[in-house]
């Protein structure tokens, strides 16, 4: 049977949209924090048991149409030996970040097999576990994301490291991330080998990026490795967010279904995007921390606006879960977002 999720990308009639949320596999599940005290966070995302079982642990709560592998954007980086700690409140940091762009030679010699086979291992436990009508998602940093962390080191700069490249050597960085775009292609064909079903490529902090470079340099190698992937016929999420300067111009990648952030109500991305491709998206996650009045409201109000689009969108939060977030107003989100219409 074809999952349900995939069956309304097909243009299938499910009576109702297909829903999941960004990081619903975190530390909002109380069974994640106790998890979290056992095992260290590269403990819990290299051991395939322990990533298998946490990728699951959404289903034992939430209503939800999908299962995320339990990874972080930068396995890639992490498994090729680069030194990355998850700091608590910080964010991923680097011991020794990037300083040249040669330093993305590093990703020449990435071998999915060799350098992340538990990657391999959790989603082919997955596959066998999750149920027929649930879709399994992998997914991987899209290239730019990733070099903003490698380069910077930390979050708190805003990535100016990353930037400043961009603007004194905008060619040299290109081809850096061409460089990190094919071991990405690498990363995610290995995963939909292992049974991925759909794939998202995160391209977060593009929103940092300007207009120009985008035009100029990124698009290309963003469409290059779309086109790559398309080759394998799995559906293609292309997640970013504060990318209004830029939806015209994401109306050129080759993706099946933009992932965009609360901003901007979701017909409005569809006329920006010339209705180019489905949408995944998009209530703001703090909306979750607010009453059951507002929830309803914002929820519904999202389910009437995804009706009107083209065509068939996924629906999910502008970003994250935040952990804060009560179990019981996810749940309110998802059974909302998930009636059936009459
Ligand atoms: O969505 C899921 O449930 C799957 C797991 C997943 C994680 N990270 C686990 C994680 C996914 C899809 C990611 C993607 C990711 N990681 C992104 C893109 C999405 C986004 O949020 O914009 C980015 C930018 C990262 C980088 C990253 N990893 C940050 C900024 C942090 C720290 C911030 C935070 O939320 O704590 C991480 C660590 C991380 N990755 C955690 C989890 C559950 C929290 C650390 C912990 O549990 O100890």
């Amino acid at each position: 049977m074809t999952p349900i999720l995939l069956r309304h990308l097909s243009h299938e009639p499910i009576g109702r949209f297909p829903v999941w949320l960004m990081r619903q596999a975190g530390r909002f599940l109380p069974r994640y924090q106790a998890i979290r005290k056992n095992h260290a966070f590269w403990k819990r995302v290299t051991t395939p048991q322990i990533a298998a079982e946490v990728s699951l642990l959404p289903l034992e709560v939430l209503e939800v149409d999908a299962v995320i592998l339990f990874s972080d954007i930068l396995t890639l980086p992490y498994g090729l030996g680069v030194p990355i700690e998850m700091k608590e409140g910080a964010g991923p940091t680097l011991e020794r970040p990037f300083v040249k762009e040669s330093d993305f030679g590093i990703f020449e010699r990435f071998d999915p097999k060799k350098h992340t086979p538990f990657v391999g291992e959790t989603l082919s436990i997955l596959s066998e576990k999750i149920p027929e009508e649930k879709t399994l998602i992998g997914f991987a940093g899209a290239p730019w994301s990733v070099a903003c962390y490698l380069m910077g080191g930390t979050p708190h700069d805003k990535f100016v490291v990353a930037k400043r490249a961009m603007y004194e050597r905008p060619k040299e960085l290109a081809d850096a991330l061409k460089t990190l775009a094919n071991a990405t292609r690498k990363y995610v064909e290995y995963q939909i080998t292992h049974g991925a079903q759909l794939i998202q490529l995160f391209d977060t902090w593009v929103s940092e990026m300007p207009r120009e470079f985008f035009v100029e340099y990124y698009a290309e190698i963003c469409k290059s490795l779309l086109r790559d992937l398309r080759a394998s016929k799995v559906p293609l999420i292309y997640y970013s967010k504060g990318t209004s300067h830029l939806l015209p111009d994401l109306a050129s990648l080759p993706c099946d279904i933009l992932g965009v952030d609360s901003l901007l109500p979701l017909p409005r991305v569809e006329a920006l995007t010339l209705g180019a491709f489905s949408l995944q998206g998009n209530l703001d996650p703090l909306v979750l921390l607010g009453s059951e009045a507002r929830i309803r409201f914002q929820t519904r109000r999202l389910v009437g606006e995804a009706r009107t689009l083209k065509h068939p969108p996924i629906l999910n939060l502008g970003h994250g879960v935040c952990p804060t977030t009560p179990v019981k107003n996810v749940r309110l989100f998802l059974q909302e977002a998930g009636a059936p219409w009459i």
